[in-house]
C-alpha cells in the first residue's frame, strides 16, 4: 500500500521501523430533522475545521456528510438562514447541500461516527436501528455497533454536561446564532478527540 511504503536502505527483517502504523481515517455523519438548519451547519464548519474541501484535508478523515431523520426537505438547499450564519460568522461561502433522509441500515454502517443534533434525533435514530433489525435487513451484532456510534454531538462541547442543538427552524436568526457557536465548538472538541484516539492506537 503507498501509505505505508517507506524508503529502505537494508533488507534486514530485523530492521524495525521507528514510525507509527497510519491511522485510519474516520467517516463522521451529522444528523438533525430536516437536514436543512443544524446538521448541515455542523457539516459546514467541521468541512471548514478539517480543510476537508482543500488540497491538504485533515489526514484523519475520510468522509464527511449529514443527513435528517425525515425527507420532509430531501432535495432541498440549506436554509438560507443557515447558509447566511456561515458565511458572517465563519466567511464560509462555499458550501452546498442537498437535505436528504437517512439510508438504514447503510448510513449507520459505513459511517464511524453518526452524530445527533439532539435527544430526539437520537431516539429516533436507534428507533430506526431497531425496526431495521425486527425487518431483518440488520443483526444483533451490528445493532450493538450503531448504538455505540449514535452519539449526541453536544458530547463534544467540553461542558460536564452534553449539550442538545435545539431546532432553530421556527424561530429568528438568533437560535442559528446559537447553533452556529455550538457546532463550531463542538466541532474542535470532536477532532481533538479523533486525534486523542489515533494517538492512542498508534502507542
Ligand atoms: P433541522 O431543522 O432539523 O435543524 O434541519 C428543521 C427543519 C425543518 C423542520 C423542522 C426542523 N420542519 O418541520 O420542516
Amino acid at each position: 500500500m503507498a501509505s505505508n511504503t517507506r524508503s529502505q536502505t537494508t533488507t534486514s527483517t530485523s530492521e524495525t521501523s521507528t514510525n507509527p502504523p497510519a491511522a485510519k481515517p474516520v467517516s463522521v455523519l451529522f444528523v438533525c430533522l430536516g437536514n436543512i438548519c443544524r446538521s448541515p451547519m455542523a457539516e459546514g464548519t467541521f468541512r471548514a475545521v478539517t480543510n476537508f474541501d482543500t488540497d491538504h484535508p485533515h489526514p484523519l478523515i475520510s468522509r464527511i456528510d449529514s443527513c435528517g431523520t425525515g425527507a420532509y426537505h430531501a432535495g432541498d438547499q440549506p436554509d438560507p438562514r443557515t447558509l447566511s450564519v456561515l458565511a458572517a460568522k465563519a466567511g464560509i461561502t462555499t458550501y452546498r447541500h442537498k437535505a436528504r433522509k437517512i439510508k438504514v441500515p447503510s448510513d449507520f454502517l459505513e459511517f464511524d461516527y453518526v452524530l445527533a443534533m439532539d435527544e430526539d434525533n437520537m431516539i429516533d435514530l436507534r428507533d430506526m436501528m431497531k425496526r431495521a433489525r425486527k425487518k431483518g435487513v440488520s443483526d444483533a451484532r451490528e445493532q450493538e455497533e450503531v448504538m455505540q456510534k449514535v452519539r449526541l454531538y453536544g458530547a463534544f462541547g467540553g461542558k460536564a454536561e452534553d449539550e442538545e442543538v435545539q431546532d432553530p427552524y421556527y424561530g429568528g436568526r438568533n437560535g442559528f446564532e446559537i447553533a452556529y457557536e455550538q457546532v463550531e465548538r463542538f466541532g474542535s472538541g470532536l477532532l481533538k478527540h479523533i486525534e486523542q484516539e489515533a494517538a492512542k492506537g498508534a502507542e
